[in-house]
């Protein structure tokens, strides 16, 4: 019999290695300075202050997993964007991607060498493990991380949020609530797209105001109102539909379910409840980035966790919710759709 072969544990265990050198490239800002020109190693050090050699290592890891191109060899060799680092990891375009992967270089990343601690504890393995400040509290205390943590949520939710506004037919109801909105970009995206529907977009004070400023930008200051307020203490506005992105995996079974049943009761008879999560497969098999994530809401928040569609269905359906509908979005993403008839 021929022994299975261990390639395949090597190369996911060092995928750490791969993953950090792709985090590095976009925290120092790699691929937006290659947007400009193509570049040389010599070139490339000058301009980040690198060493020549791990430098030279460190871009060709990437071009071995096609994350940058080089034209030529030795040291005259170009580095330069693939397609896909063109046009997603340039900061300078809308289509950026980079907020979540910078994030995750900035903090996330360290605080992943404590996984087997937090799956002992069920303890959160981040600021709070050190400060004691929660999650949330922690973003809002910090300007900068609080811009660094809208611009993460924007980099994981953005590919959604335009695929569910061309998938769902907002077109067909008057009003929408995006509890947990962030800084509008759902709203943005609806409201663009569906000129009949009147957006409310609600979150935490600082977050509202930030919400305020870019809806002023995008110039959509008539069809999208930010409200602010926090979702446990006040009652969610009143919509036809209305939405949570990556919202209820930030909280523990209890507190998803009070979401839920709020969103119920905010609705009229025939409102729709949106949830777009990367939610696991029923059969908790495939949805690697799924589970990633779950194991993430464990480091960040202790017992949070991402769900399946069924779990999902279950909870809403103690709620009162009759109907669903799943709406597969970007990758591992779906939206699931609750209505109440
Ligand atoms: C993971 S982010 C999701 C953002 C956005 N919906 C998306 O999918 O990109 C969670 C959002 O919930 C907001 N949030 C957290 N606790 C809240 C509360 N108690 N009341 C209102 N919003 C809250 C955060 O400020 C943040 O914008």
């Amino acid at each position: 019999m021929i022994p299975p072969d261990p390639s395949r544990i090597m190369r996911i265990a060092s995928g750490y290695g791969v993953s950090k050198a792709l985090l590095s490239a976009v925290g120092l800002g790699l691929y937006t300075q290659l947007a400009t020109r193509p570049m040389t190693l010599g070139e490339i050090v000058d301009t980040f202050g690198l060493k020549a050699r791990p430098a030279q290592d460190f871009l060709d890891l990437l071009v071995s997993v096609d994350l940058l191109e080089r034209d030529g060899d030795g040291p005259q060799a170009r580095y330069r964007n693939t397609p896909a680092t063109a046009l997603y990891l340039d900061r300078s375009r809308p289509e950026y991607v980079g907020g979540i992967l910078d994030i995750w270089e900035r903090r996330n990343y360290r605080f992943w060498a404590d996984l087997t601690d937090g799956l002992r504890t069920g303890e959160p393995q981040n600021e709070t493990k050190y400060a004691g400040t929660p999650f949330f509290e922690t973003m809002c205390a910090d300007p900068v991380q609080l811009a660094a943590f809208m611009d993460a949520m924007n980099g994981a939710s953005i590919r959604n949020f335009q695929a569910l506004a061309r998938a769902f037919p907002f077109g067909r109801y008057r009003s929408m609530a995006d509890v947990g909105g962030a800084d509008a970009l759902l709203s943005r995206q609806v409201a663009a797209v569906h000129p009949g529907i009147d957006c409310v977009t609600f979150d935490l004070p600082l977050v509202s105001e930030i919400a305020q400023r870019k809806i002023a930008a995008a110039g959509l200051a008539n069809r999208i109102k930010a409200i602010s307020g926090d979702f446990f203490a006040d009652p969610l506005p009143a919509a036809d539909v209305i939405t949570m992105g990556m919202i209820l995996h930030d909280w523990n079974l209890d507190k998803k379910k009070t979401l839920i049943r709020k969103a119920y009761e905010a609705l009229p008879d025939g409102g729709a409840f949106i949830a777009i999560e990367a939610f696991i497969d029923d059969a908790r098999r495939s949805n690697t980035f799924g589970l990633f994530m779950s194991l993430m809401m464990l480091i960040e928040f202790g017992d949070a966790f991402d769900c399946t569609v069924a779990e999902f269905c279950g909870w809403c359906r103690e709620a009162g919710f009759s109907r669903f509908e799943t709406i597969p979005l970007e990758g591992p993403s779906s939206a699931v759709v609750a209505y109440k008839d």
